[in-house]
């Protein structure tokens, strides 16, 4: 029988889960490839930690040439998870001429050019399922289900953390430290929340989306990316009043059409619009439903219209899934080609550098909440300056005083342009008597088309 020879690198959450997976379920892995996988070796930090999962003592070692040096070796799988040395292992892997499949969003998002032009140079693969949305096949969804349609957007909640906290302040009328803090005894959120929370890590998984979605390869920094920390119980309270819940939605579009240069026949596709920020979902869109730690991605194509994939977004077993899913991929493909063949390009990621298009002309409604000093006149001020900046308030509630002389002031806004509100909000941090910046929220705005 041939064999299929795997390195791993990282035997934590995600390798146990994945080498567990391969133990349980051998034999129907096997017999659907016609192959064995081996797995030769594990690198990891520590030799004495205990593992979650039985393996044979000489299979470990710290030492990583033994692994990438090895020939025998056809494929790399890295779970050591961060930018170092994560980002030299594949990368000399690669050079190595080894296949690469790694779950680490963090350096696909910010590395991902040099490791992607290092594949491609090899014409080797790089699989990364587990990085989006852990174990939902999603970016499968999108490279292989539909690979017949066009892709307009993306729009999902991709980090388990923060819709583990909002969902837990929801349901159960928490502030957000003490949802944060039970994220933390329950598991779901690491000690330092901060790339989960502040939506680092969201904005890391939408770039490798838009990636597969749309061949553009977008700089996470360059993202618009707000995170959940200063969301507070009564936004959540009224959200709800107003038929909302608030979700933090990682959202992509396709770029528009452009004009091409002097010459060209067909307009140029313009760069992806791509943001990340907490949202108030109407209660009736299909987003509105994800509980706790789960994740979804609801997909809009042009052929099948809006699609939606749901389920675990993380976890040693669902991560697990994805991982070994791309295993078997690549081991089918390794075996499907005369050794020393590239892997064929549409198994290969095929993407061009952009910049994310400008957001100035987005257009939303908006939950606004300033806390303002309970005297006559600072309403009709704030109602001006945001009038000023052409946006119409469309509904607005005084609240109950928080405690203090402080009263919130609530209200909801017609559409307007990302850049009025922008320049309005600024505007409004500039006053005064109002102590705190104001909340704004935007409010999800394509319930159209979800069927
Ligand atoms: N956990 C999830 O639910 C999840 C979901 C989706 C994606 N991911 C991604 O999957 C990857 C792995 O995550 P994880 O949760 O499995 O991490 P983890 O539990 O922290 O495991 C990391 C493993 O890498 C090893 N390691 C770390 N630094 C090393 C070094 N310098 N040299 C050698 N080995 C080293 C550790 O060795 P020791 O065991 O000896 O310390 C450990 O076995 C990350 O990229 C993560 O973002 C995780």
């Amino acid at each position: 029988m041939r064999r299929i020879v795997l390195g791993v690198l990282g035997l934590g959450n995600v390798g146990a889960g994945c080498l567990r997976l391969l133990a349980d379920n051998r034999a129907a892995i096997e017999a659907r490839l016609g192959a064995t996988v081996v797995v030769k070796r594990v690198l990891v930090r520590d030799l004495d930690r205990p593992r979650e999962i039985d393996v044979e003592p000489g299979l470990l070692t710290t030492d990583a040439a033994l692994l990438l040096g090895d020939p025998e070796i056809d494929v790399i799988v890295e779970l050591i998870g961060g930018i170092e040395p994560a980002l030299t292992y594949i990368l000399d892997a690669l050079a190595a001429g080894k296949q690469v499949v790694t779950a680490n969003k963090a350096v696909l998002a910010e590395r991902g050019a040099e490791i992607f032009a290092a594949a491609e140079k090899g014409g080797l693969g790089v699989f990364f399922e587990g990085s989006v949305a852990g174990g939902i096949p999603l970016l499968r969804a999108l490279r292989e289900g539909l690979a017949s349609d066009r892709i307009d957007g993306v729009c999902g909640i991709l980090n388990g953390t923060a819709n583990f906290i909002l969902d837990a302040m929801s349901r159960r009328g928490l502030a957000y430290a003490e949802a944060l803090r039970m994220a933390q005894e329950a598991g779901y959120a690491e000690a330092d929340p901060t790339l989960d929370v502040g939506g680092g890590d969201a904005a890391h998984k939408l770039t490798l989306l838009a990636q597969v979605a749309f061949g553009r390869r977008v700089d996470p920094a360059a993202i618009l990316t707000e995170g959940i920390e200063s969301i507070t119980a009564l936004d959540i309270r009224t959200a709800d009043d107003l038929g909302y819940v608030i979700k933090s939605l990682a959202i992509a579009d396709r770029g528009e059409a452009v004009e091409a240069g002097a010459g060209a026949v067909e307009a140029e596709e313009g760069p992806p619009r791509l943001r990340v920020h907490p949202t108030l979902v109407p209660k009736g869109h299909v987003l509105a439903g994800v509980r706790g730690s789960y994740n979804a991605c609801q997909v809009r194509s042009q052929g099948l219209g809006s699609s939606l994939y749901y389920g675990r977004g993380a976890g040693m077993m669902p991560t697990g899934v994805a991982v070994l899913s791309d295993i078997i991929e690549v081991a089918r493909l390794l075996l499907a080609r005369q050794p020393g063949d590239s892997l064929p390009a549409g198994a290969r990621v095929q993407a061009s550098a952009s910049e994310p298009a400008p957001l100035d002309d987005l257009v939303h409604e908006n939950y606004i909440c300033v806390d303002a000093p309970n005297r006559p006149g600072v309403l009709g001020r704030v109602a001006t300056c945001l009038g000023a900046h052409g946006v119409s308030i469309k509904y607005m509630h005084q609240d109950e005083p928080q405690g203090s002389d402080l009263v919130p002031l609530i209200m909801l806004t017609e559409p307007a342009r990302e850049a009025d509100m922008v320049a309005a909000l600024a505007d409004l941090r500039a006053f005064a008597d109002l102590p705190d910046p104001p909340r704004r929220l935007r409010i999800l705005r394509d319930l159209e088309d979800d069927g």
